[in-house]
């Protein structure tokens, strides 16, 4: 079943994908199991869905994996994510590099462990001239943060008030040269934003679902892809069909 074609045109595909991986928790729970186990088959998942990203054909895929409010969570579950990230890259990080994925990381570096920051800045050294697919790692990354971030940059980089546009702040935020989602995937059905990509998913399109993320399959993830394909992007104009026919009376 896992090789069905996927059924969109080229010009469709969304050239970024951004994952809300929510819900690791609650699949965890659900089979009598730690929330940390949930993590890890999240992390399991995660292997699945990037492979499947490129094999898609999509350009960029950013993932929130731990933001800003995630450090209020119970110590032992904020060491769990920790060390659940240390041991990806530990793990997967040559093979991502074999395959031409480009590692990056949205979010404060700078307030994680020292022996982190060392392995976060390795992985993003070693990969950083592939481009077959580039991974942004959203971790210890808030939405609001990333704007407090730029605001500072702005002002002490001393631009004009009239010089501050949308692409002047865009290129002051982590993501900086990456383009705004396309598509935004939330899974575990959670109809919230939760600080990620505020600025930028602006006008992306939304695609929501119950499953929790450890049970979001490629199927799933090519029906998302399918919807997508669908969607009417209007971007608070008209559609063409509605443009053409003012145009033509
Ligand atoms: C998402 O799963 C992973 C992180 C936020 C780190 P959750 O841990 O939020 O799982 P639920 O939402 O509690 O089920
Ligand atoms: C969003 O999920 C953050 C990540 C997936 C890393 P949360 O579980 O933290 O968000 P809320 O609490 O449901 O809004
Ligand atoms: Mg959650």
């Amino acid at each position: 079943m896992n090789d069905t074609p996927l059924n969109v045109p080229p010009e469709k595909i969304p050239q970024h994908v951004a994952i809300i991986m929510d819900g690791n928790g609650r699949w965890a729970i659900s089979r009598g199991l730690p929330r940390v186990a949930g993590h890890k088959a999240g992390t399991e998942n995660l292997r699945r869905v990037i492979r499947s990203t490129v094999e898609f054909g999509i350009k960029y895929l950013t993932i929130y994996a731990f933001s800003t409010e995630n450090w209020g969570r119970p110590p032992e579950e904020v060491q769990g994510l920790m060390g659940i990230l240390q041991d990806v890259i530990d793990r997967e990080l040559n093979e991502l590099h074999d395959e031409g994925v480009q590692l990056r990381h949205i979010g404060r570096l700078e307030r994680l462990d020292p022996k982190i920051q060392a392995k976060v800045l390795h992985a993003i050294e070693l990969t950083k001239n592939n481009d077959r697919l580039i991974l942004n790692i959203a971790w210890n990354y808030g939405g609001r943060d990333e704007i407090i971030c730029a605001i500072q940059k702005i002002l002490k980089d001393g631009i004009a008030p009239d010089d501050v546009t949308s692409e002047l702040v865009s290129r002051y935020l982590f993501t900086v040269g990456v383009p705004d989602p396309d598509l935004v995937i939330r899974t575990s059905g959670e109809l919230r934003i939760s600080n990620f990509l505020i600025w930028q998913a602006a006008y992306s399109e939304w695609y929501v679902t119950p499953t929790f993320w450890p049970d979001f399959d490629k199927d799933e993830y090519r029906r998302a892809l399918e919807i997508f394909a669908q969607r009417d992007r209007r971007y608070g104009g008209v559609s063409e069909a509605v443009a053409n026919k003012a145009r033509n009376g």
